[in-house]
């Protein structure tokens, strides 16, 4: 990406004459709204994990002085991940990322046989890494039903219920939505699950970190979170499992993770992982004031300055995501030109950007193609500042009425 702004800024160089100062002086001031795709890595989490590639180099299933070092420092992850989720430390497991845990989550329930049946509930605007896991499931004989939204970005605990069968094994819902950030009713889903003997799962990847997450209220049996979305490392991440839920690994080959995630434990980012979830714990008031605060002035300032946006989604919501749609405008054109002028911005999640298929989560909340090709979605973090929003909102207002200039499109 860096790579990129620079060669694109230096071809506007050539046409459109930015000097190389003009061009430093962007890459240095450069505002980052793009805290869903992923999040700077805090120093702190780097320095505790620093030691553990070099002289802490154990092997945390070691029995030696080397390996019991390693098992110390990821146990002691494994107290802060459970501080911060409100969980027991036995029902936390490390994987890969957010991408293995919803994987392990699905087909470690599908493949457990802990009640007969092949019907697995989901809803239309879960991340790919839960969507393509169901068709995969589907081809493995599972049944799937995926529950709609409302215009609001909302699921209805009752078209769930309505979607429970004889066979349904799992029912599975995201608790914030990764473009959007509305929060779904989770602890009335699992209440319904539960009252069926269904098990529940839910990805809280975009949640874990930035609201409190109490697992006794939550409810769930399993849950998904990712490191780097909280300033920890990338390829990192947690499968909560509820003390006594019946699961089959996904990955095999060792006992390691009371035999429910087989492989070296990679303890330099799990290390980075807890000391990201501690500090996520001490700042989520800061996330609910602060960063809360800022996106509401920064989406009150384009509101006042700039004409024909809309808001997708309304609260409940996480308070660091908006996602808007602003009336003749490509989204896909706006994030470059932003990128240009040193705002980091996307149009829905970084793992279907590349992609030209419109937004599946914005088009399951019914709007019109037109809308959804003209939304951006900003998330904030807690390295964000007023001063940032203020700019961004400039940048944003001068860049969106340069576009709409050259727009030629006829929006209806
Ligand atoms: C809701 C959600 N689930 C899963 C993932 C995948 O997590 P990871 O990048 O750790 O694999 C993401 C990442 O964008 C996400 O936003």
């Amino acid at each position: 990406m860096h790579r990129y702004v620079i060669l694109i800024c230096v071809k506007k160089n050539a046409s459109s004459g930015y000097g190389q100062s003009e061009i430093i002086s962007i890459m240095e001031q450069r505002i980052y709204l793009d805290n869903s795709a992923t999040t700077r890595m805090d120093a702190t989490v780097l320095e505790s994990m620093l030691p553990y590639f070099r002289e802490d180099f154990g092997n945390a299933s070691s029995v030696h002085i080397f390996g019991q070092e390693a098992r110390g420092a990821v146990e002691n992850a494994r107290r802060s991940v459970a501080d911060l989720l409100g969980a027991d430390t036995k029902e936390i497991v490390f994987t890969s990322g957010g991408t293995e845990s919803d994987n392990a989550a699905l087909w470690g329930v599908f493949r457990s046989g802990y009640r007969p049946g092949n019907h697995i509930i989901t809803t239309k605007i879960e991340h790919p890494a839960i969507l393509e896991t169901c068709s995969s499931l589907e081809r493995a004989g599972a049944e799937i039903s995926y529950v709609p939204v409302d215009s609001t970005g909302r699921v209805d605990p009752s078209a769930v219920e309505d979607a429970i069968r004889e066979s349904t094994v799992l029912i599975t819902v995201m608790h914030a939505n990764n473009e959007t950030g509305i929060i779904q009713p989770i602890e009335e889903i699992t209440a319904l699950a539960g009252r069926h003997n269904i098990l529940m799962h839910t990805d809280a990847v975009q949640t874990a970190g930035k609201i409190p997450l109490a697992m006794h209220n939550l409810g769930v049996d399993l849950l998904s979170m990712s490191a780097h979305k909280i300033h920890g490392p990338k390829g990192v991440g947690v499968l909560y499992i509820r003390k006594g839920t019946k699961f089959t690994p996904f990955m095999t080959g060792g006992s390691h993770e009371r035999k429910r995630r087989a492989g070296t434990e990679n303890v330099p980012s799990i290390v980075g992982l807890g000391t990201a979830a501690r500090l996520a714990l001490q700042r989520l008031p800061e996330m609910n004031s602060r960063v809360a605060g800022l996106l509401d002035r920064f989406q009150s300032k384009i509101l006042d300055v700039i004409p024909g946006v809309r808001i997708n989604g309304h609260a409940p919501r996480l308070p660091n995501i908006t996602n808007l749609s602003f009336e003749r405008l490509e989204g896909e054109a706006a994030v470059i030109a932003l990128d240009l002028e040193g705002l980091a911005v996307s149009t829905g999640s970084a793992c279907a950007s590349g992609s030209l298929d419109p937004s599946h989560v914005l088009t399951a909340m019914g709007l019109r193609p037109d809308v959804v090709q003209s939304s951006l979605r900003f998330s904030l973090c807690y390295h964000n500042t007023e001063e940032e929003i203020d700019r961004a909102v400039q940048i944003l207002e001068s860049v969106l009425r340069r576009l709409r200039k050259l727009s030629k499109k006829n929006w209806g």
